[in-house]
């Protein structure tokens, strides 16, 4: 029988719904019409962060959503992220206020810690000069307390290697319930997969269509996706959204166009057969998120893209 696959379960006991609209590049003047196109079609979770620079129109969406009775707050699954510029612990409670009085909503059901690199305080852009060295358990301390607050009703990471994760987890008081990370057919992390598996970390997948707008990945026009695309009667996105959920991650699909949108949805009534999931993992690996901005021999503390995910 087909699993719907609607929901995964977090280790906080929460249920976190499995599409999530990403609105990473959605510009403010056309994002606010994604959220509310997204969540007439049946999406119940948006994928936000600070960094984006969109948070102030999702929130008025979302107000307009709530005031008309299109949906209510807590049947919504609303993440953020903190930015690289906040980490100093007496900084991210009112990171936290800066988001939330930008999304309208008095607590979220998620907040990460973007990267686990630091910036300036005060400082703007990827300048190597920016960069700062990470202090992760002060931070998430200071994440700890705003779980323990209630605004912020689960805490996580995102861009966490398995070694980060294992460190973080040696010092935490309260458990990561997610990392966030790249994940797609071309980028299925197996091994930072299982070491979640084994620690109750759930996984989300940003860029899951591979970012084909900005990353000018060609992901969906990969011959195996195709392949299982056609014999399926399903578009490219919808398969490597579904063999997302399939093989356990939430998924973040970003669009800004309605059709799309819709299409992205479609995936749960339906689903991939093994045979076809095992010619999809065929499929050559490759990173398409390497963080160069965060890295520089001089500045900072990761001199190399091999330790800022650990040879990952
Ligand atoms: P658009 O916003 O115009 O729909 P990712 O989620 O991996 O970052 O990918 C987002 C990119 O993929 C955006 O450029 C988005 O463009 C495009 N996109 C989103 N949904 C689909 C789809 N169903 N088919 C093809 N491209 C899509």
């Amino acid at each position: 029988m087909t699993k719907a696959i609607r929901y995964f379960d977090l280790n906080t006991g929460a249920k976190i719904p499995s599409v999530g609209l990403g609105t990473w590049q959605a510009e403010p003047g056309v994002v606010a019409k994604a959220v509310t196109t997204a969540i007439q079609v049946g999406y119940r979770h948006i994928d936000c962060a600070q960094a984006y620079f969109n948070q102030a129109e999702i929130g008025s969406a979302l107000k307009k959503l709530f005031d008309d009775g299109v949906v209510k707050r807590e049947d919504i699954w609303i993440t953020s992220k903190l930015w690289c510029s906040d980490h100093a612990p007496e900084d991210v409670p009112k990171a936290l206020d800066k988001t939330l009085q930008d999304l309208q909503l008095d607590y979220l059901d998620l907040y990460l810690i973007h990267w686990p690199v630091r910036m300036k305080k005060g400082s703007v852009g990827f300048k190597p000069e920016n960069l700062d060295q990470p202090d992760i358990p002060s931070t998430w301390r200071a994440l700890e307390a705003l779980y323990d607050s209630g605004k912020a009703r689960a805490i996580g990471v995102s861009n966490f290697s398995s070694k980060k994760l294992q460190d973080l987890l040696e010092i935490a008081r309260v458990p990561p319930a997610v990392n966030q990370v790249e994940l797609h057919p071309a980028w299925k992390q197996p091994k930072l997969r299982a070491f979640c598996e084994s620690k109750g970390i759930h996984l989300s997948g940003y860029s899951p269509l591979g970012s084909p707008g900005v990353l000018k990945s060609d992901i969906l026009k990969n011959p195996a996706i195709s392949v299982v695309a056609e014999k399926l009667g399903k578009s490219p996105a919808q398969v490597a959204l579904r063999w997302g959920l399939q093989t356990g991650h939430s998924v973040l699909p970003k669009s800004t166009n309605e059709a799309r949108i819709k299409d992205n949805f479609d995936v749960f009534d339906w689903s991939i057969p093994e045979d076809l999931i095992a010619k999809i993992s065929e499929i050559k690996q490759d990173r398409l998120i390497k963080g160069t901005g965060f890295v520089h021999e001089t500045y900072g503390f990761y001199k190399t893209i091999e330790e800022l995910w650990d040879g990952e």
